[in-house]
């Protein structure tokens, strides 16, 4: 069952002027902004495929586990990932003009877990340089594009990189998804 809706509550402009100078009419976040709990487990409900990006400065290879990845446009070639600020690999993905992205097969929920941990990334990593702009890729996905970043956008905690795509290619092969907080397969139902 959906929640609960509350007229009185959800506009902006009906939200109470406290008289803090640090919170403005229409910044309703104290009373009528869903707890982040409430938001995960809501987020973690959306099931998707699961990307890693992945990119190289002076040698060294950095990058991490997205599944925030959209795609965007056909012409022109277009997709987007939202990398959070907080993440350790945050201003380096950002500050990249090209990076490769990698969509990863079902039987790679290994790497998708290590290019997310605390522990070493990127040490032996598989991984091969993309024909059209040298990108790291890691070897058996089953997909792989390469990008470079069109436009950075900073929106609440996250960073938007919009991504105009330089090469495409794929593989036969079945995706690995992520939702409920777990790593699953794609089952055909249709
Ligand atoms: C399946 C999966 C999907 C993820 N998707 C994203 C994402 O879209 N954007 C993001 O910023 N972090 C995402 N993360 C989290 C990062 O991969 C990484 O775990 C996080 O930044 C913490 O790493 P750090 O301690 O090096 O900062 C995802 C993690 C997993 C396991």
């Amino acid at each position: 069952m959906p929640p609960t809706r509350h007229p009185s509550k959800n506009t902006a402009h009906e939200a109470p002027h406290t008289g803090d100078p640090a919170k403005l009419p229409g910044d309703d976040r104290a009373h009528d902004e869903p707890s982040p709990a409430a938001l995960k487990s809501a987020f973690a409900q959306f099931t998707s495929g699961v990307t890693v990006v992945l990119g190289r400065h002076e040698g060294a290879l950095f990058g991490m586990t997205i599944s925030a990845f959209t795609t965007v446009s056909l012409h022109p070639p277009l997709v987007l990932v939202c990398v959070g600020r907080s993440a350790s690999q945050h201003d380096a993905l950002v500050a990249a003009d090209t990076l490769g992205i990698s969509i990863l097969a079902q039987t790679q929920h290994a790497e998708a877990a290590r290019l997310a941990g605390p522990g070493d990334r990127f040490t032996e990593l598989r991984h091969v340089a993309g024909a059209k702009r040298g990108v790291p890729l890691l070897e058996d996905a089953l997909a792989w594009l390469e990008v470079d970043v069109a436009e950075r956008r900073a929106v609440g905690d996250h960073t938007i990189l919009l991504l105009a795509v330089r090469a495409a290619s794929t593989r036969d092969g079945m995706p690995l998804l992520y939702g409920q907080r777990r790593f699953g397969r794609f089952e055909v139902l249709l």
